[in-house]
């Protein structure tokens, strides 16, 4: 799909876009229209309950003379009207008319008396929320289903700042395409996406700059990985650890910040199987990866002066003859032993010697581990927030406040020697399970036993690296990409130069 900015509302043969303030009645643009298609534009107002409110929406299908579709977005208050707020009403629009039948639109918004935004702003953000809403996979569909099939081929959006609006959605066009890489590997099917198959698209990404290692079962049986491999060994599909490394400040003197991702590419559970309505979505446990080699693709694409790098671990995880046991006991990269009591719990041990191997190797400034690690974590949060816990005040603050800016919010929960106590095993160093409650906090503190004294950040995003049917306009389909956008800010507002 094609986003252009333009200066001119050229009258195309496309749906046109007007917005209008909550309470505030037809101004600017959206009064021109309604002039233009002879008061249409407010009868029809009276005939619905449309009053402006984020997420309404009213459209006139062939008014006379103008148009194919003339289209009302509601913006909301005025006041509260930023990039996020113009991303979701572009998002809403394109949600509706995206597979209507409509080949174009034609966004023409003004910026309401009283927000803050720029106009360069408001049109990058408008292009930022078609282009996430635009996202579809098809890959798997033979028939076209009107419902998915999309229609719309072009999107322009109105502005005084052309130039300005280009160069600011190209650093936003970065992370969409980041977005939409880590929703394909999430939507891709586990028969396709196996690890190794996983670890060939990440290949893919070395011509953006990024520098790819894959390390395979010999090399990591080397480094006595005996953690993550333990997951790996009742798959018939090879493990993998995939590096990629952005060096954006051009020295490599500089210590990194370190994302490492969790990347089940199925989680049967193992001989600890989980039941059937259980087992269903398990393709997307490696969400926390795919938003990992994400932010890293956006990070290359974007040229972030930033040294960074990304640290996944792909692993099936299956029953059968060779499978780990539940009372197996392994032993970690770091030297620690592990009773393993229940093979469902195998994201903590991926990420077990994911951890401890960037932090030995790489010395990084600091690191965040994200994984669809624990289902008590949707007891707690829903799918409204991921959870986030830290060993750093500082970076727990920065990692919110990059949450709230970008529409991805965390909520932080408490680490403590009271929970680390429930990982205390028989005949190991720890066990892979706590007790009955706090599974997420004890599932975070026996990750904290593989990063030493590194500024860490873990972030549980069970509830939201995907979902069932719309959601916050922003995200059709399933995998959301969730995390990309949190961790780019995160880069933006603190670890450039
Ligand atoms: N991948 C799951 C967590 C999960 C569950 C993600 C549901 C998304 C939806 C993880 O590997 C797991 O199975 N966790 C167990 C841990 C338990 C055995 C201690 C869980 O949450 O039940
Ligand atoms: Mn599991
Ligand atoms: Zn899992």
């Amino acid at each position: 799909m094609d986003i252009s900015f333009v200066s001119s509302s050229h009258r195309g043969e496309g749906a046109l876009v007007v917005g209008a303030v909550e309470g505030m009645g037809l101004a600017g643009r959206a009064a021109i229209a309604n002039e233009t298609v002879a008061g249409a534009l407010k009868r029809a107002l009276g005939a619905s309950r449309f009053s402006g409110k984020a997420g309404q929406m009213l459209e006139l299908l062939a008014p006379a003379g103008y148009a194919s579709r003339l289209v009302l977005v509601g913006l909301g208050k005025a006041v509260m009207f930023d990039g996020p707020a113009a991303e979701r009403a572009a998002a809403e629009v394109v949600g509706k008319l995206f597979t209507s039948g409509e080949k174009e639109l034609v966004f023409a918004l003004d910026i309401p008396k009283g927000s803050k935004l720029k106009p360069s702003m408001l049109a990058a953000h408008l292009a930022m929320g078609a282009k996430l809403r635009s996202y579809t996979f098809n890959r798997y569909r033979t028939t076209k289903l009107d419902d998915f099939e999309p229609t719309v081929a072009r999107i322009a959006i109105v502005t005084d700042e052309v130039a300005a609006a280009r160069r600011a959605f190209a650093s936003l066009e970065a992370v969409a395409q980041g977005i939409h890489l880590a929703r394909d590997l999430v939507n891709e099917p586990p028969n396709v996406l196996s690890p190794v198959e996983f670890a060939r698209r990440v290949s893919a990404l070395s011509n953006l700059g990024l520098k790819i290692e894959v390390l395979g079962e010999a090399e990591m049986h080397k480094l006595g990985m005996g953690a993550l491999l333990g997951v790996g060994q009742g798959s018939e599909r090879e493990s993998q650890l995939v590096v990629l490394q952005w060096t954006g400040t051009g020295t490599r003197n500089e210590a990194p910040i370190a994302f490492v991702g969790k990347g089940v590419c199925f989680d049967s559970g193992g001989l600890s199987l989980k039941t059937a309505p259980g087992m269903m979505g398990m393709k997307g446990d490696m969400g926390g990866a795919a938003a990992v080699v994400g932010v890293m693709r956006a990070l290359a694409a974007r040229k972030a002066r930033v040294n960074a790098v990304g640290v996944i671990g792909l692993v099936e995880n299956m029953p059968s003859g060779s499978a780990q046991r539940p009372d197996d006991v392994v032993k970690s990269m770091s030297g620690q032993t592990i009773e393993v009591l229940n093979t469902d719990a195998e994201g903590r041990l991926v990420l077990a010697d994911a951890l401890w191997y960037t932090h030995t190797r790489f010395k990084p400034k600091l690191m965040i581990d994200l994984a669809t690690l624990t289902g008590a974590i949707m007891v707690a949060l829903g799918h409204e927030h991921a959870g986030l816990f830290s060993n750093d005040d500082r970076l727990a603050e920065r990692i919110a406040r990059a949450g709230i800016a970008e529409g991805e919010p965390v909520w932080r929960l408490p680490l403590g020697d009271a929970y680390d106590k429930a990982l205390k095993s028989k005949i190991a160093d720890m066990k892979n399970i706590g007790g009955p409650h706090a599974g997420s906090i004890t599932a975070a503190q026996f990750l904290q036993r593989f990063v030493d004294k590194t500024p860490w950040a873990h972030l549980d995003i069970a509830g939201v690296a995907w979902q069932d049917g719309d959601h916050k306009a922003l995200a059709p389909g399933w995998g959301t990409g969730w995390g990309v956008r949190v961790l780019n800010r995160l880069v933006m507002d603190h670890y450039e130069n």
